[in-house]
């Protein structure tokens, strides 16, 4: 549970379900504390990710994601942000099975770290399980279009419906499914910008894009592709920075100095208080 000043307003589930067709709702991923306190007062939700495990653990997806990574890091988010509301993903493999194993780990992230609510992915198969969770207490963030944890069957991460208007329908049916479940907010990953504006247009609760254009009512992108530190940035992604670039010169120049002898220099050095020249044990004389 986070420990703040009381004079900042959280955001709520429902406050920002009531953002549809308002103020864009703004989404970034956080994975540490730290990074939770930087981005807090410019998001209005912080998602923990799972693609924490391609970004934080260098794994090769988000399949080998578990609980106990999202709990760690779940937990860790949540001490950082302040008004921020925080999202969890539940990883795969935890909700597929169906409602009550779903339910059952989604108490255990909720409880685990304090956050305020869950994403999955997956369109109608899993509006039972939507459904089912958000009438118990759980608010869900859903996840439609483009499913990462799905790139075993899907064969990779293109995007949808660029080619023509062949599946549409069943995307628009997954993200009305998803809204009519409970979801108070839909991630729509990697889709055509005609078929976004047909998505958000077909829902009651804001959607957010990744990959998605500007026709979403807000917009997620992984923190660490903004920030310039990641190997590969998707075609949808904006570099707001090239921090990969500033840590690499950085390090660059510690190892020199480190090698020349010139860090630590007498800024960086404790000496003895009283009379820094004086060894230890010897009088200070006036
Ligand atoms: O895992 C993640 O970071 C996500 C966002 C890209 C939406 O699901």
């Amino acid at each position: 549970m986070s420990v703040h000043s009381t004079t900042v307003k959280p955001n709520t589930v429902p406050r920002l379900r009531a953002r549809k067709g308002g103020e864009p709702v703004v989404v970034l991923t956080a994975y540490t504390a730290p990074m939770a306190r930087l981005l807090d007062p410019h998001a209005d939700v912080l998602l923990v990710g799972d693609s924490l495990g391609m970004v934080v653990y260098g794994l090769p997806s988000t399949v080998p994601v578990t609980i106990d990574m999202m709990i760690a890091h779940g937990a860790a988010v949540v001490r950082g942000a302040e008004k921020a509301l925080v999202v969890i993903d539940m990883p795969f493999g935890t909700y597929e099975e169906g409602p009550e194993q779903a339910f059952r780990n989604a108490v255990r992230i909720l409880q685990e770290t304090g956050a305020s609510a869950v994403k999955l992915e997956g369109g109608a198969v899993m509006a039972d399980t939507i459904a089912f969770l958000t009438r118990r207490g759980v608010p869900v963030m859903g996840h439609i279009g483009l499913l990462p944890q799905s790139v075993n069957t899907l064969g990779g991460y293109a995007a949808l419906g660029t080619a023509n208007t062949d599946g549409w329908d069943a995307i628009v049916a997954d993200a009305v499914a998803v809204a009519d479940a409970g979801a108070f907010m839909i991630v729509v990953e990697a889709v055509s910008e005609p078929l976004a504006v047909r998505i958000t247009e077909s829902v009651r609760v804001p959607t957010i894009g990744i990959g998605a254009s500007a026709a979403c009512d807000g917009q997620v992108l992984v923190i660490d592709d903004m920030l310039g530190m990641s190997l590969r940035t998707p075609k949808f992604v904006k570099r707001y920075a090239e921090l990969g670039g500033l840590i690499g010169d950085a390090a660059a120049a510690y190892a020199a100095e480190v090698r020349s002898r010139s860090f630590p220099d007498e800024r960086y050095t404790y000496k003895l208080k009283g009379d820094n020249k004086a060894p230890q044990g010897e009088e200070k004389k006036s």
